[in-house]
């Protein structure tokens, strides 16, 4: 009998992607191919907190994003997995020995903490091969101000935009309005899930924006509102990567916001392939492919578009731990390029072990 790879999956987290994170380890759980791999799970709670998880139940409401928590044998009849600054450090010398005993980790974790370099750093340490992009890739890929430079550096379009930092530089309405147009998006640089994403027309707005995106950064990006069609493709591979079919998310309402994406099914819609011109298509591939590499990334990401109305494509953000549940778009772009979401696992599983070698 062949030997099987222990595969460990963090879940969960820090970031304000928690309960998306719960819901793409569920699916790759289900998914993943049980005969070449034996799974262990780690919950990570919101304050950084470890806990080894029984991979056969570890949810609470498992059905319902909004109320989805993983299980620790503490508080298996309350929903609460926070755990203080003591319980903390306890709880991750308790998961290090079972953590030393995995060959390959995917940390299915999303946004800042997970996706953003440091849990790959924390991996790097401990010399556990995992899933994903490296602790560079993933820094940059999670700094939208950083993407854009690095981006702008090799001759990939990006939209206009302004930074403003906390308390330091921040500009006026008027000053963003003269360089950007009457209409903004106000985004914090290090975030995810269009959390704390705001669209302003008037100065009242814009400062409302900015106040939110503060609350999570201390880097806010100001960009032009774009007109035009939002569309994706995923990439997968480590130093030659494939690109999938080109991908469209329809938003229902002003913009693909957080609840459209994982709380109301209304709220945009998906069209896998869109519907584009041939050499759109080719073009998003070959953009996508030279951002991931310029980018430094390694496995997978989700490289998004937009389309604009003069058929211009400008590169908006690339996630290099995209959401991963099975209805998710990076799973379905490579389902619809002929890789299975269970094929798709074992895949990245196998990337994850190459990069060490
Ligand atoms: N410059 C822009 N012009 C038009 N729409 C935008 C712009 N930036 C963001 N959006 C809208 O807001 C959503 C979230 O912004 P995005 O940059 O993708 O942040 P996140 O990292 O949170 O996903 C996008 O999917 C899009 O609908
Ligand atoms: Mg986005």
């Amino acid at each position: 009998m062949i030997k099987k790879t222990k595969v460990g999956i963090l879940c969960g987290g820090q970031s304000e992607e928690h309960q998306i994170s719960l819901l793409s380890a569920k699916n790759i759980i289900e998914a993943i191919d049980k005969k070449r791999f034996e799974i262990s799970v780690f919950g990570i709670d919101r304050s950084g907190g470890w806990t080894a998880l029984k991979s056969e139940n570890f949810l609470l409401h498992p059905d319902q994003p909004d109320q989805i928590h993983f299980i620790t044998q503490t508080n298996e009849k309350s929903h609460c997995t926070v755990f203080s600054e003591k319980q903390k450090a306890h709880s991750l010398n308790q998961a290090l020995p079972l953590l030393a005993d995995i060959d390959v980790v995917i940390p299915a974790l999303h946004g800042p903490n997970g996706e953003d370099g440091s849990i790959q750093g924390f991996l790097k340490t401990l010399g556990l091969p995992y899933v994903g992009c490296e602790v560079l890739g993933s820094a940059m890929c999670m700094d939208k101000d950083i993407t854009k430079k690095i981006l702008l550096n090799a001759s990939l379009p990006v939209c206009k935009y302004l930074l403003a930092r906390k308390n330091s530089s921040v500009p006026s309405y008027q000053e963003a309005q003269n360089l950007l147009g009457p209409t903004l998006f106000i985004k914090p640089c290090n975030m995810g899930s269009s959390v704390g994403v705001s669209k302003a027309s008037n100065e009242t707005d814009y400062k409302k924006a900015l106040d939110l995106a503060f609350k999570h950064d201390r880097k806010v990006i100001i960009e032009e509102a774009i007109e035009g069609r939002e569309l994706e493709i995923a990439i997968l591979g480590n130093s030659n990567p494939k690109a999938t079919v080109v991908g469209e998310v329809i938003p229902t309402n002003e913009f693909y916001s957080y609840e459209a994406k994982y709380l109301d099914s209304e709220g945009a819609q998906l069209a896998i392939p869109a519907e584009v011109p041939s050499e759109i298509a080719a073009q998003m591939s070959d953009m996508a492919i030279k951002a991931f590499l310029e980018l430094e990334c390694q496995g997978l990401a989700r490289c998004d578009f937009f389309l604009t109305k003069s058929n211009e494509l400008l590169i908006n953000e690339v996630n290099t731990f995209p959401g991963f549940t099975k209805i998710s778009q990076y799973p379905k772009l490579w389902e619809a390029s002929g890789v299975s979401y269970q094929n798709l696992i074992s895949e990245l599983i196998e990337l994850a072990i190459k990069k060490t070698t």
